[in-house]
């Protein structure tokens, strides 16, 4: 069995290492141009002329949650794309999620600002019914998140394309319920994958329908978010605040408004991160399931785009 890896802005070795020692039975070796065809590949933002050369294919690894940038290349038309299924990301997206909706609803931005000119003051408490919490996907890591902001007592509240029933989650599903879901939602996390469909999603319409002084987490992609839309929101006083993860362009241009808005936190694409021994034996599973004819989780519908 022949596995190719093609990873570009990653730190290749220590991943030949970890997947042959994880499956020895395989040749596994670094892709370039012109190389054997392979039954396997693992990749992150591969060029073209890898796929191109690459045609015979069985299954695409890619070492993330997000499999939009590889959607929008030339596939091989018969591979499986499987993206990556939590190993490890689930629990890093929930204490991140949760970090910024408690961040936000405790000030405990608020009692920085004071803490560092030496003042002690204290805020009202607020109350946990008057900040519902909407997640915008309910797949592995949207499930996540909502369960764990659930067990912190926030009214939470979760939005899909299909129905789904999570403990403790009040459930909307599909485009004829986003409204009812954004009217009742004042704390909003983005979870959803970057589709044709999901592009732009997070507009002055959509998120002016949020309760007023809402506050939006960004931890999916950039594109969904309309950025001089968030901007407008925030300035006009509808929204309170923003914590975002991810940006159009990244790293964010040092010219662009986000860094120094006041009312807006920037985190550099970390909320999430790939863990890379998780990676290789959630990877190593896979291929062997695959080997043996069983089905595995996580692969692409190709139609949807995620
Ligand atoms: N910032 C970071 O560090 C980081 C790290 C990892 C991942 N991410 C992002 O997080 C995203 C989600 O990951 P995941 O593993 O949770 O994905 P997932 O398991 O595929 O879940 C996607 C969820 O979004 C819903 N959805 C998709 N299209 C929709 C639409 N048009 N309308 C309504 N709901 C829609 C799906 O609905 P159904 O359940 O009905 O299919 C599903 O609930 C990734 O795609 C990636 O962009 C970011």
């Amino acid at each position: 069995m022949r596995i190719t890896v093609c990873c570009t802005d990653t730190k290749i070795q220590r991943w030949l290492d970890g997947l042959r020692a994880a499956l020895p039975e395989a040749d596994v070796q670094e892709w370039r141009p012109g190389a054997a065809p392979a039954d396997h590949a693992v990749v992150w933002a591969p060029p073209q002329q890898f796929l191109d050369e690459q045609q015979g294919l069985r299954a695409l690894f890619n070492i993330g949650a997000g499999v939009d940038a590889l959607m929008k290349l030339r596939l091989p038309p018969d591979a499986l794309v499987v993206r990556l299924d939590d190993a490890g990301m689930s629990v890093q997206m929930a204490e991140f999620a949760c970090h910024a909706v408690i961040r936000h609803f405790r000030e405990l931005d608020g009692y920085e600002r004071d803490v560092a000119q030496g003042k002690w003051t204290f805020r009202k408490p607020r109350s946990r019914a008057d900040f519902p919490v909407g997640v915008l996907g309910l797949g592995v890591l949207g499930r996540r998140v909502a369960q764990a902001l659930a067990a912190f007592e926030f009214p939470v509240r979760g939005w899909s394309r299909s129905a789904h029933a999570v403990a403790g989650v009040e459930c909307f599903a599909g485009s004829g319920q986003f409204d009812d879901f954004l009217a009742g939602t004042r704390v909003l996390v983005n979870l959803l994958p970057l589709t044709p469909e999901t592009e732009n999603i997070l507009d002055r319409r959509t998120l002016g329908r949020l309760r007023p002084g809402g506050y939006v987490i960004n931890v999916a992609r950039g594109a969904h978010l309309v950025d001089a839309d968030l901007i407008a929101l925030l300035d006009s006083g509808h929204l309170a605040g923003a914590a975002l993860d991810v940006f159009r362009t990244e790293p964010l241009p040092a010219e662009h408004p986000f860094w120094r808005h006041p009312k807006i936190v920037v985190t550099p694409h970390t909320s999430a991160r790939t863990l890379r021994d998780e990676s290789i034996a959630q990877i190593a599973g896979k291929i062997r399931a695959l080997e043996r004819g069983e089905p595995v989780a996580g692969v692409v519908d190709r139609k949807k785009g995620y």
